[in-house]
């Protein structure tokens, strides 16, 4: 017996390793009709190891103070060996995260897998969203360039608008009455580090309740017959299923690589595109740049706030709206899950996404 053999027979004797991979791989059936909807959710676990790891190389040259932040990022940019390339992965990974994340979300809406026993992975999924905005807000400050200064000088002026609390927590949310070194500070800490643990953890939980739930059965198809699910926990079983590995592994991977065929697209042929002029001058908290605007997925929620008489009724609406989608598995209960065969349901979806692109495109001309 050779010692490779011996070491392997040594550690599957005491943790039964093989086991757990049979469990998790070729013995974890997925639903027959599954379909490419369902890789988005590898595509995002793997947007955010690239994520992960560019920050990571980043952090080793940037430098969180105003004198030098953006003198840091130039020098990424135009003398670290490969810097281009991580900061340009980075900024662009953020953006088609984004992307992932709303096709994710929309597509789990569409075939209302959110309902029970799914409302713990929606409301982690949430979450998710919201945290993966956050550190988009968050990071858009470190290169301190005019539109990191201004872009965050608006957003966090928007908090000012709640009543009460609004003035006190645009002072907190700074660490001053105006964007500046402290706002850095906290901006980086949370960025780096608090942020990116929390999601983590969450990504883990997440993760968890898709495992202990099993993938849903795609509402499609002539044998699907909508079920209440039971009052105590049961698995999904998919007996008839296909193995999780090899075979839907492959499609994971098709759709991993589209994904990155796109995202390396933009990197290499149109690296600025998410960057305006103001990204490419210091910040200068005396010289405001005209139009500045917020990243396209905050678009909606900026020109909310212009359309309403008042901002506190923007944020109003805009708190109701996302308290909605939160909750709507609590809301949206029945155990019907054909999409057609739920007609308000499509209407408002249609609409919502009509009126989210409708009023970011306006923001963005207006
Ligand atoms: C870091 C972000 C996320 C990661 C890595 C992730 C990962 C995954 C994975 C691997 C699955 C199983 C396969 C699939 O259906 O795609 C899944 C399912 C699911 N995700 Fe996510 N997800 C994320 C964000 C979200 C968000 C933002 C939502 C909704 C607000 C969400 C809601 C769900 C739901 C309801 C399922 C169950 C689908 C089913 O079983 O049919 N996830 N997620």
């Amino acid at each position: 017996m050779n010692w490779k053999k011996q070491v392997i027979d040594f550690i599957e004797t005491r943790l039964g390793i093989r086991d757990i991979l049979e469990q998790n791989l070729t013995k974890y059936l997925l639903p027959r009709n599954i379909n490419a909807w369902y890789t988005l959710g590898a595509v995002l676990l793997t947007l955010f190891m690239i994520q992960f790891a560019t920050g990571i190389l980043l952090l080793i040259y940037y430098v969180p103070n105003p004198a030098e932040a953006f003198q840091s990022v130039e020098r990424i940019m135009n003398e670290v060996p490969f810097g281009w390339l991580m900061r340009t992965l980075h900024a662009v990974g953020a953006n088609i995260i984004i992307i992932a994340l709303l096709l994710h979300m929309l597509s789990v809406m569409f075939m209302a897998s959110y309902k029970r026993p799914r409302e713990l992975t929606w409301l982690s999924g949430f979450i998710i969203l919201n945290l993966a905005f956050a550190l988009c807000l968050t990071g858009y400050l470190l290169p301190w360039s005019q539109l990191s200064f201004w872009a965050t000088t608006v957003a966090t002026d928007a908090a000012g608008a709640i009543p009460l609390i609004g003035d006190d927590l645009v002072r907190f949310l700074r660490g001053g009455s105006m964007v500046n070194e402290a706002t850095l500070g906290r901006f980086f800490a949370l960025h780096v580090m608090g942020m990116p643990l929390m999601l983590g953890l969450l990504i883990g939980f997440h993760l968890f309740c898709v495992r202990r739930a099993g993938i849903s059965r795609a509402p499609f198809g002539p044998d699907y017959q909508p079920r209440e699910h039971p009052d105590h926990f049961e698995h999904e079983e998919h007996h008839d299923g296909i193995p999780f590995f090899p075979n839907y592994v492959i499609k994971d991977t098709a759709v991993i690589c589209f994904f990155l065929a796109f995202f390396l697209a933009i990197v290499f042929f149109a690296p600025n595109l998410f960057f305006p002029e103001s990204a490419f001058e210091p910040a200068d908290p005396f010289v405001t740049p005209p139009g500045i605007k917020p990243e396209w997925y905050f678009l909606w929620a900026y020109q909310a706030l212009k359309i309403f008489p008042s901002e506190i009724i923007g944020l109003g609406v805009q708190g109701a709206f996302m308290t909605f989608l939160a909750l709507l598995p609590f809301i949206d209960r029945g155990a019907e899950r054909r999409p057609f065969k739920r007609p308000l349901f499509l209407t408002c979806y249609a609409l919502g996404i009509l009126l989210f692109v409708g009023i970011s495109i306006w923001g963005h001309y207006s």
